[in-house]
């Protein structure tokens, strides 16, 4: 069964959230760009074994971290856990397209779940979860005839409330870990450069986003220059790495030089399948 938003973001939500609720919580919401909001724990241990004597050699200097594409941020948290349980206490600063959500009261019986946009995420219609997506089925029953008219009528009354401060404000990350306040989640694009963000991290890692099926070469290249323009300086980390459907990683560990250039570290699993991409490219 899947939990009402209001449910799942109260703060009884929190303590009685278990992982099989938790994961059919989010990955029922669909985003406006088609993907689901899904992440699975557990995916970088070995990874993270192999990586480990470099973060143990740095973990001094190492005072901000960002990790990117995080959806729920399960992956961050442990992480974030990793990198203090090697005497690294940084500040982590996970982003993702996709962070802040509004419980928004549209109707007396109908509350809906909605990204900043206004995009439906779910309907809560009397207590009752429905999804706002339309699926192959639908289109055989016609049922995408009301699924269409609800969202184009709820995302604009959904976006007028969220403009008239009428909502509450949640963040769509994980409820299950605890995080002591060293994860700071931003909604952010990759693609975009952000200036908060120029020169400040000693360590960035992009798990599972920087795919070549997912992304072309011109964005990928995009991505690399505003990911080294966000790293504090000479010596600081990249990891990119990307999980196959048996859980093994294929990554590769980066350290920024002072000509800009990146040098590899530490290749797992083969490498990155953008290693070629990340060597070339030129501050
Ligand atoms: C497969 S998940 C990876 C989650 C986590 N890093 C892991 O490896 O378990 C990919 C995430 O990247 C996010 N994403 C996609 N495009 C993005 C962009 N341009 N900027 C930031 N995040 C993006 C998606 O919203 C999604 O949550």
């Amino acid at each position: 069964m899947v939990l009402r938003a209001t449910e799942f973001f109260s703060k009884e939500g929190a303590s009685a959230c278990d992982p099989a609720t938790e994961s059919a919580f989010f990955s029922a919401l669909k985003m406006r760009n088609g993907t689901f909001k899904f992440t699975q724990p557990c995916r970088f241990s070995e990874l993270e074994r192999l990586i480990q004597p470099f973060v143990k050699e740095r973990s001094g200097s190492l005072q901000e971290v960002l990790d990117i594409g995080v959806s729920t941020g399960v992956t961050t948290v442990e992480f974030a856990n990793f990198l203090r349980s090697n005497g690294a206490s940084a500040k982590v600063i996970a982003t993702d397209l996709f962070i802040n959500a509004h419980i928004v009261h549209a109707w007396p019986q109908l509350t809906v779940l909605a990204d900043s946009e206004g995009w439906p995420l779910q309907y809560d219609f009397r207590g009752i979860v429905v999804r706002p997506w339309i699926r192959r089925l639908d289109y055989l029953t016609l049922a995408f005839v009301p699924r269409l008219l609800a969202r184009w009528l709820l995302r604009a009354r959904a976006r007028a409330l969220i403009a008239a401060g009428s909502s509450e404000v949640v963040q769509m990350t994980t409820r299950l870990l605890s995080n002591d306040g060293d994860i700071l989640f931003v909604e952010n694009d990759i693609m975009k450069r952000a200036p908060a963000f120029a020169g400040r991290f000693d360590f960035i890692r992009a798990a599972n986003i920087l795919n070549l099926n997912y992304f072309g070469e011109r964005q990928i290249n995009e991505a690399v220059a505003n990911i080294r323009s966000y790293l504090r300086g000479p010596g600081a980390l990249l990891l990119v790495t990307r999980t196959n459907n048996a859980r093994r990683n294929a990554g590769t560990l980066f350290e920024l030089l002072p000509s800009g250039t990146f040098q590899i570290l530490k290749r797992i699993g083969g490498g990155s399948e953008i290693e070629r991409q990340i060597l070339r490219s030129r501050p």
